[in-house]
C-alpha cells in the first residue's frame, strides 16, 4: 500500500498525491489545488502545527513518554530535576552533568528584592496565586537585559535556567504574601521540592520536610513536566513563534493553564467533591452532568481514550501521602464518583476517564496547599516543558511566525449609516 494520500477538487477536478509521513500530510497539498482552499479545524481537533522529539502520547492505549523513556519509569526511578534535564537535552545526564546543572538550578533560586516589594505587595491582599504568578513570571523577565537575546544560546540557556529555579520561589512567594506570612528564603542545602516545600511552609525554625511528601511532590512535578501541544504549550508556542522573550511566553503559557478546563481542572475537582459532600450525594451529581447541567471535573481527556496513565500513578502516591497526613475526608465521595462514572453508559460511550486532576488535588490537600494554589502547583514543573518546546520551536526551521487563516462568515460590504440614521 502506498504512503501517500490522493485528494480530488471535485469542483475541477484537479488531484494531487501527497507523502504520509509519521501519520501526518502536509495541509499546503490543499493549496496547490487551490491557493484560496484552507482547512477548517477549530480547536486543532486533527492538525499537527508541528513536529516534536520531546515527549510521546498514545492516547488509546495510555502512553505517555519524556523523550522516549515512559512516565512510570521515570516516575518510579528519576527526580524532577533529572527530568527537567532530559527533557531539554534530549538524554538523561551522566553523573557530572547531574551535579552541574543541580547546583546551577539550586544556585539561582533567588528573585531580586524589589519583585517582592514594589511588586508582589503592589497586589490586593485577596489576589488569586495564579494570577500573581502569572504577572510576576512576566514581571521577572524585565530584570535581566539580556531576556530578549533569544537567539544566543548561551543567553536563552540563562533565562531557561532562571525560569526553572525561580518559579517555585515565585509561587511560594505569592502564597506567603497571599497568608500574610513573611518571606522564606530558598535554602541551597535543599532538593528542590524540599526547598519549594520548605519556601512555603516554614514557620520559626522547626520545620522538617517529610520525605515521603518531597518524594510526592517530585513525582507530581514529574508527572506534570511535560504533556506535548496542550492549551498552555500551544500558547507558549504561539507567543514564542513571535519571539517574545521566555518571561512573557511563560506568562501567556501560565494563562492558558489557569483555564477550569485546563490546569484549572485540580482546583475545580477539589471545589466539586466539597460541594457535593457526601457519598449519598454521588448519584445525583452523576444525573446533573448527564443532563448538561454540570461537568464532572478531573474526567476526560481531548487525547487520553482510555485511561491517563498519570492519574494511575497519582493515585497510588495519594495512598503513600496519606498514610503520613491522615486520608483526605474527599477521598471517599472521589472513589465513589470514579466508581459510579466508570460503571455509566454516559461516560463510557464518550470514553471519559480520570485524568490528572482527579487525584492531584487530594494530594495537594494533604500535604497543605490552599485550593487556590493548585494551578500554581501544575505551572512550577510544566514551566520546563513550556522551555523545552520553546526552544525547540526556535531551533526549528520550518516554523515561522503562528498565523492561522480564518473562515469569515460575517456580512459582505456594506455602507457606513450615519448614527442619526441607525
Ligand atoms: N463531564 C461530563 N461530560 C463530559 C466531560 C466531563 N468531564 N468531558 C467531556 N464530556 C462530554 C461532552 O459533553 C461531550 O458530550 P457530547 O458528545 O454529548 O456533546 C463529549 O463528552 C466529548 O467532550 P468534548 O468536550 O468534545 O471533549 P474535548 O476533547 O473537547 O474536552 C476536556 C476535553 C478535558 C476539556 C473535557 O473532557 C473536560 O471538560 N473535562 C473536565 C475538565 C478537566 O478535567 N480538565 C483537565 C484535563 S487534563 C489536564 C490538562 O491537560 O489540563
Amino acid at each position: 500500500m502506498a504512503d501517500t494520500i490522493t485528494i480530488t477538487d471535485d469542483r475541477t477536478g484537479k488531484t494531487v498525491t501527497v507523502p504520509i509521513n509519521g501519520g501526518t500530510f502536509s495541509s499546503a497539498a490543499l493549496r496547490e489545488l487551490d491557493p484560496s482552499l484552507f482547512m477548517y479545524d477549530p480547536a486543532y481537533l486533527s492538525t499537527a502545527a508541528c513536529a516534536s522529539a520531546i515527549t510521546y502520547l498514545d492516547g488509546d492505549n495510555g502512553i505517555l513518554r519524556y523523550r522516549g523513556i515512559p512516565i512510570e519509569q521515570l516516575a518510579e526511578k528519576s527526580t524532577f530535576l533529572e527530568v527537567a534535564y532530559l527533557l531539554l537535552n534530549g538524554e538523561l545526564p551522566d553523573a557530572d552533568q547531574m551535579a552541574k546543572w543541580s547546583h546551577d538550578v539550586t544556585h539561582h533560586t533567588m528573585i531580586h528584592e524589589n519583585m517582592r516589594k514594589r511588586f508582589v505587595d503592589g497586589f490586593h491582599y485577596d489576589a488569586h496565586p495564579m494570577g500573581m504568578f502569572i504577572s510576576a513570571t512576566a514581571a521577572l523577565g524585565t530584570f535581566y537585559d539580556d531576556a530578549k537575546d533569544i537567539f544566543d544560546k548561551g543567553s536563552f540557556d540563562k533565562q531557561v535556567l532562571r525560569l526553572i529555579a525561580k518559579v517555585p520561589t515565585i509561587a511560594a512567594m505569592c502564597y506567603r504574601f497571599s497568608q500574610g506570612l513573611p518571606f522564606v528564603s530558598p535554602n541551597n542545602s535543599l532538593s528542590y521540592g524540599e526547598n519549594f516545600l520548605n519556601m512555603m511552609f516554614r514557620i520559626g525554625d522547626d520545620y522538617k520536610v517529610d520525605p515521603v511528601l518531597s518524594r510526592a511532590m517530585d513525582i507530581l512535578f514529574i508527572l506534570h513536566a511535560d504533556h506535548e501541544q496542550n492549551c498552555g504549550t500551544t500558547a507558549m508556542r504561539v507567543v514564542s513563534s513571535a519571539n517574545s522573550d521566555p518571561y512573557t511566553a511563560t506568562a501567556a503559557a501560565a494563562s492558558a493553564l489557569y483555564g477550569p478546563l485546563h490546569g484549572g481542572a485540580n482546583e475545580a475537582v477539589v471545589r466539586m467533591l466539597a460541594e457535593i459532600g457526601t457519598i449519598e450525594n454521588v448519584p445525583a451529581f452523576i444525573e446533573d452532568v448527564k443532563n448538561g447541567s454540570g461537568r464532572l471535573m478531573g474526567f476526560g481527556h481531548r487525547v487520553y481514550k482510555n485511561f491517563d496513565p498519570r492519574a494511575t500513578i497519582i493515585k497510588k502516591t495519594a495512598y503513600e501521602v496519606f498514610e503520613v497526613t491522615g486520608k483526605n475526608p474527599l477521598l471517599d465521595i472521589a472513589l465513589k464518583l470514579e466508581e459510579v462514572a466508570l460503571n455509566d453508559d454516559y461516560f463510557k460511550s464518550r470514553k471519559l476517564y480520570p485524568n490528572v486532576d482527579f487525584y492531584s488535588g487530594l494530594i495537594y490537600q494533604a500535604l497543605g496547599f490552599p485550593v487556590d494554589m493548585f494551578t500554581v502547583l501544575f505551572a512550577i514543573p510544566r514551566t520546563v516543558g513550556w522551555l523545552a518546546h520553546m526552544q525547540e520551536l526556535l531551533g526549528d526551521k520550518e516554523q515561522k511566525i503562528s498565523r492561522p487563516r480564518q473562515w469569515y462568515i460575517g456580512p459582505g460590504e456594506r455602507n457606513y449609516v450615519d448614527i442619526a440614521q441607525r
